[in-house]
């Protein structure tokens, strides 16, 4: 068996329809697309073709789409440029979120920011009253992510956006784990701000968007020239701009069309561990309306999870622990650990995230490899 790629909420492998736009920019269309020559004016065009094909998809306007270097600086554009604006106050966001908004709102707090995280029920899901129950009179933000990238679990954006603005609090979602795989309208979401990444639908890495509705109270992130509408400066990365747009289109026909597929796969990965490892704990849900059909999080009792990757890597199987690049970090996931989950149990989880390209074989063979390597591991306990 070839590489089995079962870490698709790390990276995902980019698509052939990525690689021949970025190509072609990279070859021919070079110009800067500030000059005003044709070469420049070419350029242009690309980056407002990709602005315009990526608010369609989302159900936005075409100047509430900025470029970004990808998800880490649209979350840190999110945050910290409401923050700069809003001067002080406090922001709500949940104990589930990726390191990029955490370690950006921890930064915030030192700074004299209020921030609050709301928790999470044992299966990762945050509710909207947990939310809604911290804010304040000075409550600015809430931030709260719409698919959890460790779980797969689905957050209650669009309630807790309602709520937010009715009280006039701004709501953004770092929507890195779910723009491509499923349906994201900025709309029935009710979100001022919206991050995400190409490198998570097929696209190529360090580039990604930050969706601004507008009139949204943000300071500019980058300072320089007046590029991104005078809120990023600095050279477009055509390029990538062009990819992450061929890719976008790419992931959303392969990935929404293949809902049961993947929703199968995942069931049956899960049937195929238990039956053959019967005390293993899932962390999340199973049931299709509360996770995203793509991801199945479980912990293994005795086993470290980095251990068992390294294992299933020379059988060819690609997975991970938690977030792939906290991966080095030595501390049990904070998602898990927020969930209830002891330190023992996080450091003995594993996640496999699927994608439309994964098959049947494959997941049978993960399923043994699996069980053969718990097996080993446990004889050497
Ligand atoms: C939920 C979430 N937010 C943000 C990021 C960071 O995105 P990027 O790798 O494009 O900086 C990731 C990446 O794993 C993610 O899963």
């Amino acid at each position: 068996m070839e590489t089995v790629y079962l870490d698709n909420g790390a990276t995902t492998p980019i698509c052939k329809d990525a690689v021949d736009a970025m190509n072609k920019v990279i070859s021919e269309e070079y110009g800067n697309p500030s000059g005003v020559y044709t070469k420049g004016v070419e350029a242009k065009g690309i980056i407002n073709r990709a602005r315009t094909d990526i608010a369609a998809s989302l159900k936005a306007f075409d100047n509430e789409i900025y470029f970004t270097s990808g998800g880490s600086e649209s979350d840190n554009w999110a945050l910290v440029g409401t923050a700069l604006k809003a001067g002080k106050g406090h922001i709500i966001s949940t104990a589930i979120e990726h390191h990029a908004v955490m370690n950006t709102l921890n930064t915030l707090g030192s700074l004299g920011y209020g921030i609050s995280f709301a928790k999470p029920d044992s299966g990762g899901f945050v509710s909207a009253d947990s939310v809604l129950s911290l804010i304040r009179p000075d409550t600015f933000l809430i931030s709260m992510m719409l698919v959890n990238n460790e779980t797969g679990v689905y957050q209650p954006v669009s309630e807790v956006g309602a709520a937010a603005r009715k009280r006039g609090i701004i709501m953004h979602t770092d929507a890195v784990a779910a723009v491509g795989k499923v349906p994201v309208d900025v709309n029935s979401l009710n979100v001022d701000l919206l991050s995400a990444s190409a490198h998570k639908f097929h696209g190529p890495k360090g580039t990604g968007f930050l969706y601004i509705r507008r009139g949204t109270p943000i300071s500019p992130f980058i300072y320089g020239g007046g590029q991104e509408m005078g809120m990023r400066g600095g050279t477009e990365n055509t390029p990538c701009v062009a990819g992450m747009n061929a890719a976008l289109k790419y992931s959303e026909s392969h990935f929404l069309d293949s809902v049961d597929k993947q929703k199968k796969l995942k069931q049956l990965l899960f049937d195929l561990i238990k039956e053959k490892i019967p005390d293993v704990r899932l962390n999340g849900y199973i049931d299709s309306d509360k996770t995203a059909p793509w991801c199945l999080n479980i912990s293994i009792p005795g086993i470290v999870g980095t251990s068992l990757l390294i294992l299933l890597d020379m059988k060819g199987i690609c997975a991970s622990t938690g977030a792939t690049c906290n991966q080095s970090s030595k501390e049990p996931s904070h998602v898990l650990t927020a969930m209830g989950r002891s330190k023992e149990e996080a450091a003995s989880s594993i996640r496999f995230t699927l994608s439309f390209e994964n098959t049947e074989e494959e997941i049978r063979y993960t399923a043994d490899v699996l069980a053969e390597s718990v097996r080993y591991l446990r004889s050497m306990n």
